[in-house]
């Protein structure tokens, strides 16, 4: 057996397709969607995925803003700057690029944040109404993840997930999501993570696998059930002298080996990656539409 690949760009399109109409209705009726994010310090991988959201904006016509600022900025700087977002009236959604240099406590900036224009739902307010099943902002790429499963008709309910990783952007998040009582969730969810025991074990339970850990290459064959649903969110640079960029994007699935033995499977790139692209340009639409409303 060989997998089907999880075609991300494919499914983003389509998303942004319809947020494009969204923003074209909201600018009819006079608000034209806005979109900051801050960029703090100069690490590689932000800065790729900060001008593609620019980039995003541009193609759906949302306004967008980049603030880049050196990784020596203070944490009180960063603050101002979030705050006078908050005020901004051209800006609906709010974005700081994580991580952040040490000198600054994410979750204080975080908090800062009005939660109508946290478009990552990373704030405790939206965190908890997630939890609840009252999300309204959610977070990317676990939504994103829920779009992909539902295009292709994977329906998680009743079946055993396996998360691997518990960050707060992607582990804990898609966990809470396919736990809910809900369509396109209502799944047995198992989160393991770097201390797990037997992580080869508890893997091979899994109708689905998403793996979130960070680590090249962690989730191979041998640790997979036959006909398992596999989606990769790792992003990882590892060196190749052969590229000329001097490295190669590589998931935390090791691919070759999965494709032969999952049903379903998501390339890196081009699977999850432009889903969360696509689940912010929506977010953002989302706030400015909750924006025009509150306004008239
Ligand atoms: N760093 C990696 N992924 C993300 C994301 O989705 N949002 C933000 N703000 N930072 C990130």
């Amino acid at each position: 057996m060989t997998a089907q690949i999880i075609d991300g760009k494919l499914v983003a399109g389509e998303i942004k397709a319809k947020v494009k109409e969204r923003v074209e209705a909201l600018k009819a009726r006079g608000v034209t969607p806005g979109l900051a994010a801050v960029l703090v310090g100069d690490d590689p991988a932000s800065a790729t995925y900060v001008s593609s959201k620019a980039k995003a904006c541009e193609q759906l016509g949302i306004y967008s803003e980049v603030i880049r600022k050196p990784a020596t900025t203070a944490q009180s700087e960063l603050v101002d700057i979030v705050r006078s977002l908050n005020a901004n009236p051209k800006i609906h959604g709010i974005l700081v690029q994580s991580p952040l240099p040490k000198q600054i406590d994410e979750m204080a900036v975080t908090l800062i944040i009005d939660p109508r224009k946290d478009v990552d739902g990373f704030h405790p307010h939206n965190v908890g109404l997630m939890l609840m099943g009252r999300g309204h902002l959610l977070p990317c790429t676990p939504h994103g993840i829920i779009k992909l499963m539902e295009y292709y008709k994977i329906d998680p309910s009743g079946k055993e997930v396996v998360v691997v990783g518990r960050s707060n952007i992607v582990g804990k998040p898609v966990a809470a999501l396919l736990m809910q009582k809900a369509p396109m969730a209502n799944a047995t969810v198992t989160v393991a993570h770097s201390q797990s025991r037997n992580l080869a074990e508890i893997v091979r339970r899994a109708d689905i696998v998403i793996a979130a850990i960070g680590r090249p290459r962690t989730i191979t064959a041998e640790m997979i059930k036959p006909g398992a649903v596999v989606i990769d969110v790792g992003v990882n640079r590892v060196e190749e002298s052969t590229s000329t960029k001097g490295y190669r994007l590589v998931g935390d699935v090791d691919f070759a080996g999965c494709f032969e033995k999952a049903s379903y499977i998501t390339p890196v790139p081009g699977g999850v990656g432009p889903m969360t692209i696509a689940m912010l340009m929506s977010n953002t639409v989302s706030a400015a539409e909750e924006f025009a409303q509150n306004r008239s």
